[in-house]
């Protein structure tokens, strides 16, 4: 325990120190697991892990390849083929997101609180397609959706967008029930063609794997990164480029803060031994880190008013 105190007292003072003025917080899916939303590589739990490719509407080659690669599901070469496993992949996420059926999580809040409380929040890259950031009071200029967002839908050909209602009605509708014996398969999603160019790939604006990432990731990472004193890396198991690479982009003197159940990036350069003189690890559920950090940092009540919103 006076271990982890210690680590704790450490990161209240990087928090609160004047030489740190500018934190940028870099996220992923563990910050929203505790809301309900699997993350991708936890082993048993993660959504690839858990993905079954034979109930993917797929050719049996392809169905081989996601098994062995689960990514491909959201690959754009394998969408522009076949937009359907991306499709029914992101179906129950895609309503999800419409009815807002879940909740920003303390880790949210927490990082919510580094601006208002703080005002030290440079930017928050998250690589999170939820949306869950945008329930807090955060201006939008703050946050960079590095993996594109779910709340809008546009054509992966030619860009044209549609209303993320009307689309989300498609996704609804636009559906064959071939669930026949098997209770589990999902019934099958039909393309959703672009009022614009006719192709079958409408789609929502989310990064698939092999395209661009949104230019203000660059242009932001261009402003942020040199004056940053402070990168908060959240739930990421670091293994995606480029948005890992904030973690040796931003200068010798910063220091990194990791809020993560397992030990990441350490191919990337992090040091987790106890001597390290710029890393930090904040070992366990980012909820409960940020809850020992609030209570640290006299943060509670604005925690538990935010919860109740
Ligand atoms: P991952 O699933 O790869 O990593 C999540 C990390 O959070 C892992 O290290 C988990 O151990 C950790 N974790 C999970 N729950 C946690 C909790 N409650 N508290 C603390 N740590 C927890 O997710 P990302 O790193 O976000 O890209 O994945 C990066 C990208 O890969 C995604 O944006 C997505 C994916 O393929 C695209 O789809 C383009």
């Amino acid at each position: 325990a006076d271990f982890i105190r210690a680590y704790l007292a450490r990161h209240t003072d990087l928090l609160e120190e004047d030489m740190c003025q500018s934190i940028v917080v870099l996220a992923g899916a563990g910050i929203s697991v505790s809301s309900g939303i699997p993350d991708f590589r936890s082993a048993n739990t993660g959504l690839y892990d858990t993905l079954r490719p034979e109930l993917l509407t797929a050719s049996e080659l392809d169905q081989a390849l996601i098994g062995d690669d689960p990514t491909l599901a959201l690959d754009k070469g394998m969408f522009l083929e076949n937009p359907l496993p991306c499709l029914e992949l992101k179906r129950s996420f895609i309503l999800g997101t419409q009815e807002r059926r879940w909740r920003a999580t303390l880790a949210h809040r927490f990082v919510e609180m580094l601006h208002t409380k703080l005002g030290k929040l440079t930017r928050w890259y998250t690589q999170n397609i939820d949306g869950l950031e945008l329930q807090t009071s955060i201006p939008r200029e703050k946050i960079v959706n590095v993996h594109g967002s779910m709340g809008a839908a546009a054509c992966e050909v030619c860009g044209a967008e549609m209303d993320f209602g009307e689309f989300c009605s498609k996704i609804r509708t636009n559906i064959k029930d071939i669930s026949g014996d098997d209770a589990e398969a999902p019934s099958q999603s039909t393309p959703i063609d672009c009022p614009r160019c006719n192709n079958p790939t409408m789609k929502p604006t989310i990064v698939l794997f092999r395209s661009s990432l949104p230019k203000e990731f660059h242009v932001r990472c261009q402003q942020d990164l040199p004056e940053c004193d402070l990168l908060i890396i959240m739930g990421t198991s670091l293994t995606v480029a480029p948005a890992n690479s904030l973690v040796y982009r931003v200068p010798m003197t910063s220091l990194r803060l990791v809020m993560n159940n397992e030990m990441v990036g350490r191919r990337l350069g992090i040091d987790y031994e106890d001597d390290s003189v710029r890393d930090v690890w904040a070992s366990g559920y980012t909820d409960q880190s940020c809850l020992d950090l609030s209570e640290r940092l006299g943060w509670l009540d604005d925690l538990a008013t935010m919860a109740d919103e």
